[in-house]
């Protein structure tokens, strides 16, 4: 574990001040929060701070405010309404630039095509975007109105759209023609196309035109966004809601085979997000700021959509691969706009590493000022690279630990405030208001340098409202594992010094190049093949991507392992999920490894696959299992061998 001191000043607070500031956020959430919360603008104020119905939380109750009056109106009141507001770049080199008042003018457009379509405050919005201005645009256009928007990956396949629409009883789908990747079109309205076929709760689709790729129209349901639009600038008022209606839905993985639908209000995410955003990236109006990560992820919805833009910054939004039309593509957009904060994942740097110093080089990054990763542990060699070969030894690197579930930043290094010496790898420490700990299997706090399970233990302003429709998946999954306390899902260890260090999933989900994805949905995707029985999936370490997907199958009865075989149980992972799920290899094997209850031990898979030690065998219901496995994995790795070598 290095220790870094950086050259960076403590700019606000003396650090006895800023454990003291902690303290009282710990001690007196309620009077923090609501200091906190006066920075932006309500309609109304609220009548009480929190009501605390375990594990149920609501944040600034009776207060109203509306998301796109936060992020666009306020600014166009002052010297910002001139100033940039989104940089975009296209894939093929276009771009656009909107100002503050560019961007209020085409919310309250979009607002108005969504009332023209009878959209209501309540009703969901599925988006289905690429990286276009129109992806945020149609956001706070819902948010406007009062609807609530839930954005699908764009990389998702036509089952995983259609599956999160009809959870949702979306009544509007919003996607384009085609989205751009590595030079290439993805026909994105014809996997739509293809998802509508099942989705009677979707009246209408408006479809934004990108790539003029030729598309059907279905008479009456599918209407062109220009076609709809209003050049008279029509003004809509922004629905005063209360602060817990919910601002959007957006999926994340389980540990089921069901997506879960993760509901986020309004006032405590924005009230959070604003905060941790000033705390963890001193962010001002003046940065430019860029998260190369996708909008459909909440990485972009909170760091590229609602926190940048209620701070008035510029945010830049970029449609493509990281590597296209070179390897250099990131670096020329940092210089390009003179990004001032770069934040990525470390699968992105890892990638970037690899190719080597030289490609940085060619450009200018002397305006980065701070640099940030989410998303999975960083390596220390790439915390280093990315701190050297980017940020030039200046910038500090802030490694910010947050989920889906937890709506904004919750351990990060906070040089907005006070920039404790930096160790690579380790996220630090919690941001005000936030009460974490690592606790062992009973719930007790872990001595240090011991590996625990990361908890949450005072509800904070942007956690989650709960699971979409199941109240009951809430409390099991997040509140049962220790009574009182949030259960992250994380393994982590606190150091002698107090610093926290994320080590990597609990249970069975995975982090597939940050992307996570669960074990059971993979699974299920995987027998819904017609010649799979049974499945397993695992990770194993992967020098860039962090981990990657491995899968273990047992095919029916009479059906024999060909080379075709596997390339088709790919192609259908590909289909059903969508090319994340594209496992790096998969093995036949005539047994899987379980316990006497029938569940797969996919501990055991992953030992083998490590190449580490099995460990407790105990609970094993047949051994033969385990030898099964390694013969499979040790003949398939061999092929692979001769192959490379044949090649
Ligand atoms: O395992 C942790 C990992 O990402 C999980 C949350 O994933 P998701 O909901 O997709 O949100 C990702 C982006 C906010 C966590 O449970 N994770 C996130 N940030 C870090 C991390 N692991 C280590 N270090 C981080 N900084």
């Amino acid at each position: 574990m290095t220790d870094l001191s950086l050259p960076f000043e403590s700019r606000y607070l003396p650090i006895k001040k800023l454990h003291d500031e902690y303290r009282r956020s710990i001690d007196q959430p309620e009077e923090f929060w609501a200091e906190q919360a006066r920075q932006l603008d309500w309609f109304k104020t609220w009548d009480r701070v929190l009501d605390w119905e375990p594990p149920f939380a609501h944040w600034f109750v009776g207060g109203k405010l509306n998301a796109s009056h936060i992020c666009v109106d306020r600014h166009i009141k002052n010297w910002r309404r001139s100033k940039v507001a989104i940089y975009w770049e296209g894939e093929p080199g276009d771009n656009r630039v909107l100002s503050y008042s560019t961007l209020y003018n085409e919310v309250n457009c979009f607002a108005a095509v969504l009332k023209q379509q009878g959209i209501k405050k309540g009703d969901r919005v599925a988006l289905y975007l690429p990286m276009l201005p129109e992806l945020p645009i149609f956001m706070l256009a819902c948010a406007r109105i009062g609807a609530i928007h839930t954005v699908i990956f764009s990389g998702f396949s036509a089952q995983a759209l259609a599956d999160r629409i009809n959870d949702v009883q979306a009544k509007l789908l919003v996607t384009a023609d085609g989205s751009y990747r590595r030079g290439k079109v993805i026909p994105l309205k014809a996997i739509a196309d293809e998802a509508l076929t099942n989705c009677p709760s979707v009246k209408n689709t408006i479809v934004v035109k990108r790539t003029g790729t030729q598309i059907n129209m279905k008479p009456r349901r599918d209407l062109w966004l220009k076609d709809l639009l209003n050049k008279e600038m029509p003004f809509v008022p922004p629905v005063a809601v209360e602060s817990n209606h919910p601002l959007y839905i957006l999926y994340t993985s389980g540990t089921t085979g069901k997506p879960k639908g993760i509901v986020h209000g309004t006032g405590g995410y924005l009230v959070h997000n604003y905060c941790a955003y000033q705390w963890a990236f001193d962010i001002k109006e003046e940065s430019v700021y860029w998260c190369s990560a996708d909008v459909g992820w909440v990485t972009g919805h909170s760091s590229i959509v609602y926190a940048p833009l209620a701070h008035g910054a510029a945010i830049v939004l970029y449609e493509g691969a990281p590597d296209y039309p070179d390897v250099d593509r990131w670096w020329h957009i940092i210089d390009k706009y003179g990004v001032s904060i770069f934040y990525t994942s470390p699968t992105a740097i890892r990638m970037l590493m690899s190719y080597g110093e030289s490609w940085p080089k060619k450009h200018d990054l002397s305006s980065l000022e701070l640099l940030g990763s989410v998303g999975e542990p960083i390596n220390s060699e790439a915390w280093l690279w990315f701190y050297k070969n980017i940020g030039a030894e200046r910038c500090p690197i802030v490694d910010t630990w947050w989920q889906t579930e937890t709506g904004g930043i919750m351990i990060s290094p906070a040089p907005g405030i006070q920039c404790a010496p930096l160790k690579p790898g380790s996220a630090t420490f919690p941001l005000p208001g936030v009460d974490a700990d690592v606790v062992d299997e009973t719930g007790k706090p872990a001595p240090p340098e011991e590996r625990g399970l990361l908890v949450i233990k005072k509800p904070w302003p942007g956690m989650f409202l709960g699971v979409y429709g199941d109240p009951e998946r809430y409390k099991e999954t997040y509140w049962s594992r220790f009574p009182g306390m949030y259960y992250t899902g994380d393994y982590a260890v606190k150091d002698d010094e107090g610093y926290y260090w994320i080590l990597g999933r609990a249970d069975e989900v995975l982090k597939i190049a940050g992307h996570r994805i669960g074990t059971a949905e993979l699974e299920d995707a995987a027998t819904s093949h017609p010649k799979i029985a049974e499945a397993a999936a695992v990770s194993k370490s992967d020098p860039v991507k962090g981990e990657s997907l491995i899968m273990f199958v047992r095919l029916k009865e009479g059906t024999k392992p060909t080379p075709k075989l596997k390339q088709d149980i790919v192609n259908h992972l590909r289909k059903v999920i969508g090319p994340i799920a594209t496992p790096e290899q998969v093995y036949f094997t005539t047994r899987l490894p379980k316990t006497r209850s029938g569940k797969i031990m996919r501990r055991i898979l992953k030992a083998v696959a490590e190449k580490a030690s099995i460990g407790d065998l105990s609970t094993l219901e047949d051994e033969g299992a385990v030898d099964e496995v390694i013969k499979s994995y040790q003949e398939t790795e061999q092929a692979r061998a001769e192959a490379n070598e044949r090649n």
